[in-house]
């Protein structure tokens, strides 16, 4: 694709339902007890494949009035699939999905894409195995991941890296197993799943970082509306900052506070957001307005990380169009995401004539006066993707990335939504 620089982002938009929270809505849904109703789901090709594996394992989803309709069969209702599951890159389905699979009556093989297969796995098959579900992974490590169900004992587990993921796979385990499950985290990752746990019956019990579930009673089916993902509308944040002159207002965006941290990191950087019209059922909504400022380099400390993790490559572009420096600690994970985010942006940003260094897990960005248009590659992976997209927009001369089809991962309108907000 072709990326000509525009000169401002002017307008009102919708981005798609939350990628996490959708995942979780369906299987929190499915082994639920009755119909559940969501709206506003996430119509992607992740979300897809998590619809898709509770079809396989007998769970009617569909839609009806403009909502999806889930028709939960409690928590031991799913029926062995006919043959294994597979998720495409999906890491999200196969890590979360686990916690699911560990508590039923049968034994399933989870497989992903050439992407996915080269994800970490392990961090997930310790604890379930360690609760007795039985887990074998390709070399010990990957997937395809096999696990075979069965009775599960409590655990108190702390997490080695942060990861929403990981402790999503224990809390959905522990619905299973007798007593108390707990997992205690260094830095608190994003919450989505003790808040739909709870919103559903569940017996969540928060206390600072650490988060306990008590099995085996039954969740009840509950109206979902699904906030717009802030990952998604991050893209959009970052680009009207960045183009002199914009205005844009993103409607009904999530604002969890352990998935905001684009906005306090922007404001710190001088961006000007306002958070309006503030709502919250079981998840806080807002609609985020953004002008373009003039930003400066600031430093992200590691506790930060969790919550801004999935939008480090568009604060990359915004630090590198920043006065001074920025610098980003403890930012390891981002090398086992879709790619590695830390080598994919810093061959990107390279290019266009940015000086960023990788000092150990932390990152150096110097800012510049000025991107150069350049001959970008996607790597495949959504979000460098669309961070390279939006550094393409604010860029002295016209670029070209490799391959965008990969943005139909979280969001496949990307383009046709920035196309009606951008003023050429
Ligand atoms: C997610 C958690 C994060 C994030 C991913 C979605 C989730 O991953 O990067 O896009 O929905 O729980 P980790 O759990 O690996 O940090």
């Amino acid at each position: 694709m072709i990326i000509k620089p525009v000169k401002r982002l002017l307008g009102e938009i919708t981005v798609p339902g939350d990628k996490s929270i959708s995942h979780r809505a369906v299987m929190i849904a499915a082994i639920a007890r009755g119909k559940t109703r969501v709206a506003n789901i996430q119509d992607s090709d992740d979300c897809n494949y998590t619809v898709r594996a509770f079809k396989e394992m007998g769970i009617k989803i569909y839609e009806k009035g403009g909502v999806t309709i889930v028709e939960g069969k409690g928590l031991k209702g799913l029926e062995k699939p006919d043959s294994s599951l597979f998720v495409g890159s999906s890491g999200t389905t196969m890590r979360i999905l686990s916690g699911i699979l560990a508590g039923q009556g049968f034994e399933v093989t989870v497989v992903g894409d050439e992407q996915l297969s080269a994800r970490p796995m392990k961090r997930i098959a310790g604890p379930l195995s360690e609760m007795g579900a039985g887990v074998g992974l390709k070399d010990g490590e990957y997937s395809p991941i096999t696990i075979k169900g069965g009775r599960l004992d409590p655990i108190d587990y702390t997490l080695p890296v942060p990861s929403a993921q990981v402790k999503s796979a224990i809390l959905f385990a522990g619905l299973y197993a007798k007593g108390a499950t707990s997992v205690t985290e260094d830095f608190k990752s994003r919450d989505h799943t003790e808040r739909m746990l709870k919103y559903f019956g569940a017996a969540i019990k928060v206390k600072g970082l650490k988060v306990s579930v008590t099995g085996v009673g039954e969740l009840k089916a509950r109206p979902v509306d699904v906030p717009g993902d802030i990952s998604s509308a991050g893209f959009f944040m970052a680009a009207a900052t960045l183009l002199k002159g914009s205005k844009i207002r993103i409607n009904g965006v999530g604002i969890n506070p352990t998935r905001a941290g684009i906005i306090n990191v922007l404001k710190r950087m001088g961006a000007d957001i306002k958070i309006l019209n503030k709502k919250n059922v079981f998840e806080p909504v807002a609609d985020i307005v953004v002008e373009s400022r003039i930003t400066r380099g600031v430093t992200i400390k590691a506790k930060e990380i969790p919550t801004l993790i999935d939008e480090l490559p568009v604060i990359f572009v915004v630090a590198a169009l920043s006065k001074g420096r920025t610098v980003i600690e403890g930012a390891a994970e981002l090398r086992v995401k879709e790619t590695d985010r830390i080598r994919s942006m810093l061959e990107n940003l390279e290019a266009m004539g940015v000086k960023m260094k990788v000092v150990g897990d932390d990152i150096v960005i110097d800012g510049v006066r000025g991107l150069k248009g350049a001959r970008l590659k996607s790597f495949g992976d959504h979000r460098t993707c669309m961070a390279m997209a939006v550094a393409a927009l604010a860029a002295n001369g016209e670029s070209e990335i490799d391959d965008v089809s990969c943005v139909s991962k979280s969001f496949p309108g990307f383009f046709d939504v920035l196309e009606k907000i951008a003023c050429k």
